[in-house]
Parts: C-alpha cells; sequence; structure tokens
C-alpha cells in the first residue's frame, strides 16, 4: 500500500484515483481548491500530475517543498489547443514538459508515462485490439521501478512496459500527442493508444 496523491480531479485524475483506490492504496485526489495539492502532496510518497499541461509547471513549481523527495508521476501532455480544442502545438518544442518539471524540481525524482493513450486504457490495457506500451522516462532507476509496480497494480504486465531511458526521452511520447487530433477526427473518442508495433 502506497500513499498517493492524484492533483487533477478530472478524466484522468478520476479514473487513476478509482483505480489505485482498489488496487489497494491509499489515494488522495486534490481539486483546484486554494491549497488542495499543497495538502495532498505533502502527505504522499508519490504524487501524480493529472492537470493541463500548459500550467503545470508554474503550479507543480510552486510545491517544490511538498516535493521534496518525492516521486512525480507526470501523466499530462503540454500543448496549445487549436480552434477544435484539440491539441496543436508543443509548449515545449526541443524540450519536454517532463523535463522542465525535473529541471524546476531538483530534489524531486520526475516519471513520464501513461501520456500516450486516451484515458481509459490507462487502467484497463486489454480493452484495445492490441496490447499497448506503456513507456516510462525518467532519470531514477528506483522511482521507474515504483512506477513499473504501480503500473502492474493498473493491469499492465511487465512485459507491456516499456523504459525508454532518462527524463529527456518524454520528448518523444509527448510529441506523440500530435496524432491525437488527428486520430480523433478520423476515428471520434474511441479509445486508442500510440504504441511500437514490433
Ligand atoms: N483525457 C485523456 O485521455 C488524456 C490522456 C493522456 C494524457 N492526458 C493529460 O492528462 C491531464 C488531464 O487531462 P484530463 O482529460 O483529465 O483533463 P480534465 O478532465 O479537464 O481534468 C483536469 C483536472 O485538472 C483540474 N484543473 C484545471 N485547471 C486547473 C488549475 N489551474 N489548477 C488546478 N487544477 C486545475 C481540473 O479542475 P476543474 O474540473 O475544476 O476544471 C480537473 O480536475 C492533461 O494534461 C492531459 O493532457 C489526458
Amino acid at each position: 500500500m502506497t500513499t498517493i496523491a492524484v492533483l487533477g480531479n478530472g478524466r484522468v485524475g478520476g479514473n487513476l484515483a478509482t483505480a489505485l483506490t482498489r488496487a489497494g492504496h491509499e489515494v488522495t485526489v486534490a481539486d483546484r481548491t486554494p491549497g488542495a495539492a499543497a495538502d495532498a502532496a505533502r502527505t504522499a510518497r508519490i504524487v501524480i500530475n493529472a492537470t493541463p499541461g500548459a500550467g503545470s509547471l508554474d503550479r507543480l513549481g510552486a510545491l517544490r517543498e511538498e516535493l521534496h523527495d518525492k516521486i512525480l508521476v507526470d501523466v499530462s501532455n503540454a500543448t496549445v489547443d487549436g480552434p477544435d480544442g484539440l491539441p496543436a502545438h508543443l509548449i515545449y518544442p526541443g524540450s519536454s514538459l517532463a523535463e522542465q518539471l525535473q529541471e524546476a524540481l531538483p530534489a524531486t525524482r520526475v516519471v513520464k508515462t501513461l501520456n500516450t493513450m486516451l484515458f481509459p486504457v490507462m487502467t484497463a490495457p486489454t480493452m484495445l485490439d492490441q496490447v499497448p506500451d506503456a513507456f516510462l522516462s525518467g532519470d531514477d532507476p528506483q522511482a521507474k521501478q515504483t512506477v513499473r509496480d504501480l503500473l502492474v497494480d493498473l493491469g499492465w504486465r511487465k512485459e507491456w512496459i516499456t523504459d525508454l531511458g532518462g527524463i529527456q526521452t518524454a520528448r518523444a511520447t509527448e510529441a506523440a500527442i500530435l496524432f491525437v487530433p488527428h486520430v480523433i477526427r478520423s476515428g471520434g473518442f474511441a479509445p486508442f493508444a500510440v504504441s511500437i508495433a514490433r
């Protein structure tokens, strides 16, 4: 059992919080109420960022103390939306939100994962015709192992989880968001994941 704070109570945050609670973890969910994120982060061992990517660096940068020595699991994507409300541009081209977070929070171990799929797949990887990859990016091997164990709790088998390497590799998975508007326009909001065929 691990104490986990989920920041954001939307589609992603709510879904992850429900599944992690079912898996036996002690989960606190923080909405945007002032102080809620700080309170939740302070008492947790693992903090999951499930808030919009655009403001994540400011929001999490303000929690430097609360996130000291913690694992920060970042599942967000930082994009500017186009007129149709779908992601159009990356906010950190040539870098990634995960790298920016790691730089802003040197005493926190950032792990990027699950940002390459629609939210229902995160907690039900077998719902698609092919089982997708869950990618991991992060500089700390132990933190990545802890996140790997959490993914297993969410229904991911070890062989479906691909460790891409250091935090810089999040550039690749964050850029995969650029597939999303085109996939949604062609196929609607049916669950999908960006994955590597082998
Ligand atoms: N949806 C997906 O399938 C999917 C897949 C992969 C990654 N992601 C990423 O996951 C993150 C969450 O996506 P989502 O679909 O769950 O979004 P969502 O349903 O809109 O939920 C976002 C959550 O963040 C909160 N929030 C928004 N602005 C905030 C602020 N300024 N301060 C504090 N909290 C704030 C929202 O609170 P309110 O309800 O009060 O606005 C809500 O609880 C995003 O970064 C997204 O790119 C989403």
